[in-house]
């Protein structure tokens, strides 16, 4: 088993701190504080540091709400490598628009690229559920690939879009598919429609757009199922995000084994880090699995 920790190392991105159940982030221009989970120890940074970030997150509802401590953009945008995303406080989420924990693994798409030489009609086909606002969508866009996104939220697959522009891919082949995950691929498979990749990044917990509910525990293991069946003879790889707490990376890589256990190829599993500024110190965030040929 090949098992890797993956840090992000995104100048866009830093994490300068975290501790008492919060990260200290630094977006671009845009300092925040938002809770965080995983972060059972005690902050390594002063106060005073704290106290310069622009605005905090407060989970002391269930929604939670953004309370600003100095003026500056409610907007911003930030790139990564040829990519650009937008970034937005919005009133019912702590999310901003992007996982960067998620860089290492859009670093190793924008590598998958495929030769310009390849026809039109034979570039390879990428299915990216639970797609959020399209980083991993536009990576693979960006190396040649022909994509299809998932996801069940409204706002965030026209905020995919709105990063497709920015990024500069307009008339890259992109097909957006606000839809639940679990009849896509269902409807996929019934078509006899296949991909040459998958990439899955589910929450422990979801909506569909009419109301299904997902539990990764439950859901998860049919889903892949109907996944090996949607991939075609020759699939180059699946990559798994689990944000899950009480997981493990050995479970992704079990479940991808299952997956392609007539297929060969090699698999790595591990974990998504942020690795703090001055501390060194490293923040879990994420179990990974990917399967390559
Ligand atoms: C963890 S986020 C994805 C993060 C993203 N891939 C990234 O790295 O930036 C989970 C996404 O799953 C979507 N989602 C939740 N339940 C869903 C379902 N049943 N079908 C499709 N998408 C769902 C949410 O709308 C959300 O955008």
């Amino acid at each position: 088993m090949h098992i890797q920790v993956l840090t992000n190392d995104w100048p866009g991105y830093q994490l300068l701190d975290s501790g008492n159940r919060r990260k200290l982030e630094q977006f671009g221009p845009v300092r925040l504080i938002r809770s965080e989970p995983k972060a059972w120890w005690k902050p390594s940074l002063p106060d005073s540091e704290w106290h310069l970030a622009a605005a905090v997150h407060e989970d002391d509802n269930r929604e939670g709400r953004w309370r600003f401590l100095r003026p500056g953009p409610k907007e911003w945008e930030i790139s990564f490598e040829q990519l650009r995303f937008q970034l937005r406080f919005m009133d019912n989420s702590k999310q901003i628009g992007l996982f960067p924990e998620q860089s290492p693994h859009w670093r190793w798409l924008l590598d998958q690229k495929i030769s310009s030489a390849t026809p039109e009609e034979n570039r390879p086909r990428v299915l990216n559920l639970f797609g959020y606002t399209g980083a991993a969508s536009l990576a693979c866009a960006r190396a040649g690939w022909h994509v299809t996104h998932v996801d069940a939220s409204k706002p965030a697959v026209a905020w995919g879009r709105r990063n497709q522009e920015l990024s500069d891919l307009a008339d890259a082949p992109i097909r957006w598919i606000l839809e639940d995950a679990g009849k896509f691929v269902q409807r996929e498979a019934r078509r006899g429609n296949q991909y040459d990749a998958i990439l899955l990044d589910p929450p422990a917990f979801g909506r569909g757009p009419n109301n299904e509910l997902w539990k990764i525990e439950r859901d998860l293991p049919p889903l892949l199922d109907l996944c090996r069946q949607i991939l075609s003879p020759r699939a180059r790889f699946i990559l798994l995000t689990v944000y899950t707490i009480d997981a493990s990376s050995i479970l992704c890589h079990n479940l991808l084994q299952q997956m392609t256990a007539d297929r060969g190829g090699k698999i790595t599993i591990g974990e998504l880090t942020h690795q703090e500024k001055t501390s060194r110190r490293h923040l879990p965030l994420s179990l990974w699995g990917r399967w390559e040929l």
